[in-house]
Formats: C-alpha cells, sequence, structure tokens
C-alpha cells in the first residue's frame, strides 16, 4: 500500500448513488478502479494522481490515501496492525498527525474514541522505532488519518485533501438550502446535458447548477483556487507536482466556449449572491442571472434542460405553498418546447402535482435529507448533418 509509492491506491467518498459518475471521472483522468463499494470508490494510480484527483475530479468529497488494511476483531489486533504500517514512508518526524474521524459497522470493534486513541499511540509506537526518540514536537505539516472498519477490515487512510472538496472556494453567499457543489456537479453529469444545450435552473438560489455546469462547459476545474493537505507533504509529492497539475488545469481551460445557461430565482437578494458567486468562480460572463417567477418562465430555444433543485418545504407555512408551486412547475415546463428536466427535491408529492410522472426516479442523499431526482426526459435533437 505504503510500502512501494510508485503506484498509490486512493479512496474518494462520494454521494450515495452517485459512484457511476465518479467512476467515469476517475476512468478519464486514467486511472485504475480497484472496488467501487455504496459511497466510495478506491482507486491506483502514480504518486501525480493524489494532486490530479484533488484538482479535476468534480464528485468525490475528499481524496484519501490508503496506507493499509487487516483484520482485527480485538485492541491488541488494531494496535499491532497500525503498527506494522510504515508511516515512515509518508510522515516525517515532525508530522503533525492525529485520527481525525474512526467510524465502525458490523465489527466486534466498535467505540470510536478507543479506535482512535489506539491507532494514535500505534502509530506513535511505530514513528519511535523509526526515528529514535521518545517525543514528537508535532509542529510539521497535517497528517490527519481516518480510519474505517468494516465487517472486522480495518482500513487506514491519511486525508489528503483537508477542507472537504465541495468547497471549491467561489460559494461565499449562500441562500436557504443551498445544495452541495459536489452533488450540483454529479447531477448534472448524470443528465445527457452538453453545453451546446441551454440549461436553465428557475429556483437558482446561490447559483451552484448554473455555476457547476458553466465550470464543466469551460472545462474549469474544481479545484484550482484551493489549497490541500498534501500539498504540504515532502516524502510523497511534491510542490512542483502541485504547480504542474494548476498549470495543466489551466492550460485546459476553454475561454471561447459559447454557452446559454441561466438562473432565475424570485428573491432578488439571492440573485446578487449567485453572481458574486458566479464571478467568484470565474463563470459570470457564462451566465445571465435574473429575478424572476417561476410562473414567468419561458423560453423559444428548443431542446433545452431545466436543471432545479425547488422548495421542498422546509418550513410549514412553505409546505402548504407547494401543491400550487409544483403545478406552476408542470404548467412552465408543458410551455418549454422539446424540453427535458432534471429536478432534485425530498417533497414526495412532486410528480403528482407536475402532472406527469417521470421517465426516470433516483434515490439520493442530500445531505441527511431523503431526496428523489426525477428525470424528465424530451427528445433527443435532430443530428447535425
Ligand atoms: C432549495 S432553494 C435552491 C438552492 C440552490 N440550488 C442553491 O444551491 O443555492 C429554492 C429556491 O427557490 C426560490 N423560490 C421559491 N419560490 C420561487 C418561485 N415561485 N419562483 C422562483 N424561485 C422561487 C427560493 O428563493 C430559493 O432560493
Amino acid at each position: 500500500m505504503i510500502d512501494n509509492l510508485d503506484r498509490v491506491e486512493l479512496i474518494a467518498p462520494c454521494h450515495f448513488g452517485l459512484e457511476s459518475v465518479l467512476k467515469k471521472e476517475i476512468l478519464e483522468l486514467g486511472y485504475e478502479i480497484v472496488s467501487v463499494e455504496d459511497g466510495r470508490i478506491t482507486f491506483a494510480g502514480d504518486v501525480e494522481a493524489i494532486a490530479r484527483a484533488n484538482v479535476f475530479i468534480r464528485t468525490a468529497e475528499r481524496i484519501m490515501l490508503k496506507c493499509g488494511s487487516f483484520k482485527a476483531t480485538t485492541f491488541d489486533e488494531l494496535f499491532e496492525g497500525t503498527k506494522a504500517i510504515p508511516w515512515e514512508n509518508i510522515l516525517t518526524r515532525d508530522a503533525k498527525f492525529w485520527v481525525s474521524k474512526a467510524t465502525s459497522n458490523k465489527s466486534a470493534l466498535f467505540s470510536p474514541s478507543d479506535i482512535q486513541s489506539i491507532v494514535k499511540k500505534a502509530m506513535v509506537e511505530r514513528m519511535k522505532q523509526t526515528y529514535h526518540v521518545n517525543w514528537f514536537t508535532e509542529e510539521g505539516a497535517s497528517y490527519p488519518v481516518r480510519v474505517f472498519i468494516f465487517k472486522d477490515i480495518v482500513t487506514l487512510a491519511i486525508d489528503t485533501s483537508g477542507i472537504s472538496l465541495h468547497k471549491r472556494g467561489y460559494r461565499r453567499l449562500v441562500g436557504k438550502a443551498p445544495i452541495s457543489e459536489t452533488l450540483a456537479a454529479a447531477l448534472i453529469m448524470l443528465t445527457p446535458w452538453h453545453k451546446d444545450r441551454v440549461l436553465v435552473d428557475p429556483f437558482c438560489g446561490s447559483g451552484t447548477f448554473p455555476i457547476e455546469a458553466a465550470m464543466i462547459g469551460a472545462n474549469i476545474a474544481p479545484g484550482m483556487d484551493r489549497d490541500f493537505t498534501a500539498a504540504e507533504w515532502v516524502k510523497i509529492g511534491n510542490k512542483k507536482m502541485w504547480y504542474e497539475t494548476i498549470d495543466e488545469a489551466h492550460d485546459m481551460i476553454d475561454n471561447d466556449v459559447k454557452m446559454n445557461i441561466q438562473g432565475y430565482d424570485l428573491d432578488g437578494d439571492i440573485v446578487k449572491c449567485a453572481m458574486e458567486n458566479a464571478r467568484c468562480a470565474g463563470v459570470d460572463k457564462h451566465i445571465h442571472f435574473q429575478q424572476r417567477d417561476v410562473k414567468d418562465l419561458s423560453n423559444p430555444k428548443k431542446y433545452g434542460f431545466v436543471m432545479t433543485n425547488p422548495p421542498y418545504g422546509e418550513r410549514l407555512e412553505e409546505k402548504e405553498a407547494l401543491p400550487e408551486l409544483y403545478r406552476t412547475i408542470g404548467e412552465a415546463y408543458r410551455n418549454l418546447d422539446s424540453w427535458s428536466m432534471f429536478l432534485i427535491t425530498s417533497y414526495k408529492d412532486a410528480e403528482k402535482y407536475i402532472g406527469r410522472k417521470a421517465d426516470k426516479n433516483r434515490k439520493i442523499y442530500n445531505g441527511m435529507i431523503k431526496s428523489y431526482f426525477y428525470q424528465f426526459m424530451g427528445p433527443k435533437p435532430p443530428r447535425r448533418s
């Protein structure tokens, strides 16, 4: 695992149900899929994969370096298994390391705090033997360790991302119930939308769908403007690798792309926030934002896409207004000639009031909220000659 740094294994968690989108992204980057589980994918690549995955992948929550995996049903086995991992191949003598998260499922060991303290103790023991010291300053780069135990199999990894990857850095201002950037990107990538087709979000809030679509269309890497924990590491990768990855991302941007992306919202203040967020993301020139009620939604173009996250009744008074609101969505959609509509909502009666059964419907968790991704498919445009 980390005994041979020519081939590293990386673990990428993602939204449950959207593993196929992440898998496609990993394969497009040229890496090898090792395993696909619910909500996470393990893949293999060279050391550069750490930087490239962090900078280019749109739909993973973070990228973790897999350090080892073994069976443990007792704390002794957990201690010995952890100590057998060559942590010194990654951690410097001044490394700041701690167990940031421990999860356990269907396993004999289950107390997160005990698991955390045993793993840290075992790592310290290994580091003492390697560096021949009794005490570590821990003033250097950060190495947050994650422990997953499932059916008594322990997997140890170090987080390479730091702040979760959905925090791209552009969303300085948000409205009520914003959708996460990674989820918005994954949902767009799940649809057949392409940059030469119109995309409208009539409930755009802070602008996440239009901004993510514009970034996809202009080929702007999601991680270009943020920091990553592993960029400070010296034993695996180096600054040059990170600079080269950012250069690669800059070279790939298509500044001349022409797109028709629109974001509307009833709330004028949130529309201003969306505009500011789009400016921070470098995509303001690609999106037209405007204050507008969904009842006034219309568009003369054909074969467009509605991509949206309408209110789902977070508050009681909003709940009462939902039947009328979803009826209005249905009417507006019927007036759009040959469009497709994709909407994520936790409102169970969405199809009933829209007045049409969705062609496809996927259960998706939007944070902790069980939601549905309704897909109403319009006709395909005629093939260009
Ligand atoms: C769930 S939020 C959308 C969040 C958005 N996806 C984001 O990432 O910030 C729903 C949005 O619908 C807007 N809204 C409510 N009623 C509306 C209406 N009749 N027409 C247009 N927008 C409306 C609200 O102002 C709110 O911003």
